[in-house]
C-alpha cells in the first residue's frame, strides 16, 4: 500500500534546496537549487529523462538555479534567476544540508557547527521565509485584484 498519493505532485512546481543529488519522475515542475553548477546540471537531466521516461503528462519543466542557502544576498535575489514560468513555488523542500560537528563534546570544531547551523537552520529559515512573504504577496495581489 502506498501511503503517498503521487497525483497530488501533478502539474505542482516544487523548489529543492540542496538538490544536485536527485529528484523527478512525479510529474512536477522542479526548481534545483545547490551550490556545484556542473552537479545541478547532471541531476536537471536525470530529471529530464525520468520525467519523458515517466511518461505523465504534467510538469516537465526543470530549470537548475545556482544558490548558497547560507548567502542572504544569493537568496534575496533567487526569484531573479528562476524562469518566469516557474516563479509560482507550491511545494518547498528544504533539503540542503549536512552533518558535521560528530567529535566528542570538548573537541568540537566551533567553525564545523556554524557552517552546519548556517546551513541547515538559518538557511532553511531564511528560505521558508522568503517562499512565505511570496505566498502573502499573492494573497494580497488576489485580493487587491477581486
Ligand atoms: N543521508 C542521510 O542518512 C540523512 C539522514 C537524515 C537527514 N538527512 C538530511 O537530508 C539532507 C540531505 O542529505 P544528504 O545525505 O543527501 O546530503 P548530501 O549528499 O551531502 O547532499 C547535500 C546537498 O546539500 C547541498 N548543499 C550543501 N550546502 C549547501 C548550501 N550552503 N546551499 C545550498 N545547498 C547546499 C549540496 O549541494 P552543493 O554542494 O552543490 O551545494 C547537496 O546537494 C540533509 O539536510 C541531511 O541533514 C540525511
Amino acid at each position: 500500500m502506498s501511503v503517498f498519493n503521487a497525483s497530488r505532485l501533478l502539474g505542482k512546481t516544487v523548489l529543492v534546496t540542496g538538490a544536485s543529488a536527485g529528484i523527478g519522475a512525479a510529474g512536477s515542475n522542479v526548481i534545483l537549487a545547490a551550490r556545484r553548477t556542473d552537479a545541478l546540471k547532471a541531476v536537471t537531466e536525470a530529471c529530464v529523462a525520468a520525467h519523458k521516461e515517466a511518461g505523465v503528462q504534467g510538469g516537465g519543466k526543470f530549470a537548475a538555479v545556482q544558490l548558497d542557502v547560507s548567502d542572504r544576498k544569493q537568496i534575496a535575489s533567487f526569484f531573479e534567476r528562476v524562469p518566469e514560468d516557474l516563479k509560482k513555488v507550491d511545494i518547498l523542500v528544504n533539503n540542503a544540508g549536512f552533518v558535521l560537528g560528530v567529535d566528542r563534546v570538548g573537541n568540537l570544531a566551533e567553525d564545523e557547527i556554524e557552517s552546519m547551523f548556517s546551513v541547515n537552520v538559518l538557511g532553511l529559515i531564511a528560505m521558508t521565509q522568503l517562499l512565505v512573504k511570496g505566498e502573502i504577496s499573492v494573497v494580497e495581489e488576489l485580493t487587491l485584484d477581486s
